[in-house]
């Protein structure tokens, strides 16, 4: 059951006590409605991309309730503390790098090293973000390749039975996402996706902002492809029957394959959501066990194409494509 809460105090207490809990609440932004979860909790992040029927991972933008409160998870610039003064609460989306004490989890930033951080205009949603005190994600609350709601009701026509709320604050005011501003270089602001606050605006400020403004140029700005992207250092080997005795293993489901070095078990009952949940963590600790075991590679075994499944196989096609070559050091 999804329940519809109403934006008074009462109602928004029980939507940060449901997200604090790892729980699904959809809320209106300025913006669109956001599908939110706890981004520190890899559980509920898997969640939303349950919800959502999201093919593939997508690195989400962290919502705040203040300036103050996303700068403890990214390193802003002076130019990122500019535009927040000027733009928050608003319809704008920073991407700066993760501060080092992010608690951010990797499934929410898909292993990237920044981050997407914004403060939402909208009073309810602003309390809720508040009363939760943690980072929530929140893509657009639809489902996948569907067009993004801007009222409660075309929130719940998507989502019913899939979330545990939603916070019914009322139409959006803009109905179109924020406008989403790369700034890990900040000599170099550019532009991921336009949206509610315009470039003209933004660059009243920053100066010329780069506008990628062809699919071929936008291509390597993707998350998929970023450079920064986290990828094992080991070699990744899918759909594995056997295993090595120098490989570490990346096992789904009741039956580990015998004989690995050292085994992470994503999900020990088969669930997808658990494995997506333990995705990243599992890469990261088996790739540090790399010199305790003299590790040559690391084998996964199948995941069931259903589901999150799809979205776990993407990401681990991207872990097990050929690296970009490293260049030729003098
Ligand atoms: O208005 C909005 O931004 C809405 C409301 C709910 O806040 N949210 C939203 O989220 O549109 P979503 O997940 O549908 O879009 C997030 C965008 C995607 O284009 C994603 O690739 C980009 O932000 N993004 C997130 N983190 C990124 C990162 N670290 N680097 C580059 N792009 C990132
Ligand atoms: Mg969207």
């Amino acid at each position: 059951m999804t329940e519809r809460l109403a934006a008074t105090p009462a109602g928004i207490t029980t939507a940060a006590r449901i997200l604090r809990e790892g729980g699904l609440v959809a809320f209106g932004t300025e913006t669109v409605y956001g599908l939110g979860g706890d981004a520190t909790q890899p559980a509920a992040v898997a969640r939303i991309f349950e919800a959502k029927n999201r093919p593939r991972f997508n690195p989400l933008i962290s919502h705040f309730a203040s300036a103050d409160a996303a700068f403890t998870q990214v390193q802003a610039c002076p130019l990122a503390q500019k535009l927040a003064a000027a733009f928050w609460p608003g319809p704008l989306t920073l991407v700066l790098p993760r501060a080092p004490g992010s608690t951010v989890s990797d499934l929410a930033a898909d292993g990237l090293s920044s981050l997407a951080v914004r403060v939402p205009h909208g009073e309810a949603v602003l309390a809720l973000l508040r009363a939760v005190g943690r980072p929530v994600a929140a893509p657009s609350a639809n489902r996948s390749g569907r067009i993004s709601p801007s009222d409660a009701s075309h929130v719940l026509e998507e989502l019913t039975g899939r979330i545990d709320a939603v916070l019914d604050t009322g139409p959006c005011a803009v109905g179109l996402e924020s406008t989403v501003l790369d700034l890990t270089d900040p000599d170099r602001p550019c532009l991921l996706r336009p949206g509610g606050v315009p470039v003209e605006a933004l660059e009243t400020l920053c100066g010329p902002i780069a506008r990628p403004e062809t699919e071929a140029d936008a291509a390597p700005l993707s998350p998929g492809r970023m450079l920064s992207h986290y990828a094992p250092s080991l070699p990744v080997r899918l759909n594995a029957t056997s295993v090595g005795p120098r490989e570490g293993l990346l096992a789904f489901g009741p039956a580990p394959l015998p004989g690995a070095a050292v085994t992470w078990n994503l999900s020990p009952t088969g669930s997808l959501e658990e494995a997506a949940a333990r995705l990243f963590s599992g890469l990261r600790f088996l790739d540090s066990q790399q010199p305790t075991f003299d590790l040559t590679g690391l084998a996964v075994q199948p995941i069931p194409p259903q589901g999150l499944g799809l979205a776990i196989q993407d990401r681990l096609n991207r872990a097990a494509a050929p690296r970009p070559a490293e260049p030729d050091l003098p």
